[in-house]
């Protein structure tokens, strides 16, 4: 008998979708459709309009192995599987080559073909590799689309350096099929994270003074929001506890909303036990001590005096917990001045594991911005990370919690 040893690979009977929009690297798709083929994925194909230009359906059909999608308004294809099913039938869609066509319509939301309709349905995280000229990828438009792509949590890969069909050097090759399958790849293989009860607090808290004026914060509940869809993304069941916040996670979260600091403390409590808990939550640290029935009248020369009373501290009571303590415990800590000897004392005050601080200054912008620049501290490490996007400090983070768990 004839015994060969064979690795299964991470995309065996993984369902991947492929859109092939219409650029000249379209033509690098059909050898990534080889590939996921040959690793065990099923690829189901929608070539775009512009596509069509530059690679065949039928040579994208061989390859495999299914019938390609094509347009919106096809009877059969309706009959046979409708646009909405063939945006949920998959566990990835893959857009490559995405060019600054398909970005910018995707992050304008617009659905006016069967590929952009398809990304706009669907729940299935969603991979892209750019490729464009160079100029159209330094531009400000693509700068912002990208921006904003990768704020709704898209992944991308690439574009590479190189030198360019339309005969420039720079960036906007398409990243090569090797390249994209080893983001596919990584995509499935960390399910470090899968089954894990991760309880996350966001957004601000209001705190009432009278049935029309209540005490706020600017905070957007950004970072809480990209650290819930990434935890999401990586299998774990997140519990999202959030007060009003202008951004919320994208993927499956249990999302409590709640709107002041006692409502919180009390949602935390009831969600725990948990493995984890990550207080992003900008809470206020006080509330009025008797809030006004009725609506306080202004009266000349009278400046109404309002009294508070301090909330419960959240990450404070529940790191102090003896019973039902989340293993890992990240808290955050919102500065001004002195920020990292400030962060380290609240890691010691309120006896979590782990402080993520940042610089909540108003000339920083972090508050209701898209990027962050934090310090990663624990009782024996500081690590200074560089400014990023909120998606990159969850990616990183969720990382470091994943591997924390592990050990
Ligand atoms: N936090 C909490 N409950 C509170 C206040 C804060 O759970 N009542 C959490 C936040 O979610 C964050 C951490 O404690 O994880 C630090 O919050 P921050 O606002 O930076 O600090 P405070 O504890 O409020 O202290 P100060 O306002 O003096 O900086």
């Amino acid at each position: 008998m004839n015994v060969r040893w064979q690795q299964v690979s991470v995309l065996a009977g993984k369902r991947i979708l492929l859109i092939i929009g219409g650029g000249i690297s379209a033509y690098k798709s059909l050898e990534l459709i080889r590939r996921l083929s040959e690793s065990g994925a099923s690829v189901t194909p929608i070539l775009t309009y512009a596509g069509e230009e530059f690679v065949t359906p039928l040579s994208v059909s061989a390859l495999a192995g299914q019938k390609v999608h094509r347009t919106l308004f096809h009877y059969d294809d309706e009959v046979e599987m409708g646009h909405i099913q063939l945006s949920r039938a998959s566990d990835l869609i893959v857009v490559a080559p995405a060019t600054a066509d398909l970005m910018a319509k995707m992050a304008a939301g617009m659905a006016n073909d069967l590929a952009t309709t398809v990304i706009l349905a669907t729940d299935t995280p969603v991979l892209l590799a750019p490729a464009m000229n160079v100029r159209m990828w330094a531009h400000p438009a693509t700068r912002r689309n990208h921006a904003t792509l990768i704020d709704d949590g898209i992944e991308c890969v690439g574009p590479n350096d190189g030198d360019m069909a339309c005969g420039e050097y720079g960036c906007g090759r398409m990243a090569e099929p090797t390249e994209i399958i080893a983001a596919i790849e990584r995509r499935f293989s960390d399910r470090r994270l899968t089954g894990r009860r991760i309880v996350v607090t966001s957004g601000s808290t209001h705190e009432s003074i009278d049935p029309v004026r209540y005490i706020a914060n600017r905070s957007s509940g950004a970072q809480g929001s990209a650290i819930a869809t990434e935890l999401a993304r990586r299998g774990a069941d997140v519990v999202f506890i959030t007060g009003p916040a202008a951004v919320l996670p994208q993927g499956k979260v249990e999302r409590i909303e709640v709107e002041t600091a006692r409502e919180m403390a009390i949602a935390v409590d009831r969600a725990l036990p948990s493995d984890v808990g990550i207080f992003v939550a900008a809470v206020a640290d006080w509330r009025l001590t008797s809030v006004a029935n009725s609506k306080i009248k202004k009266h000349a020369g009278q400046v109404p005096v309002l009294e508070l009373t301090e909330n419960p501290d959240i990450l404070k009571t529940v790191s102090r917990k003896e019973k039902d303590r989340p293993r890992l415990i990240v808290g955050f800590a919102a500065e001004t001045a002195n920020i990292e000897m400030n962060a380290r004392k609240k890691l010691e005050q309120k006896g979590c594991d782990w402080i993520i601080a940042n610089d909540v200054s108003s000339e920083v912008g972090v508050m209701g911005g898209s990027r962050n620049k934090v310090i990663f501290m624990s009782s024996t490490e500081t690590e200074y990370w560089p400014c990023m996007e909120k998606t990159a400090v969850a990616r990183r983070l969720v990382d470091r919690i994943a591997t924390a768990l592990d050990d």
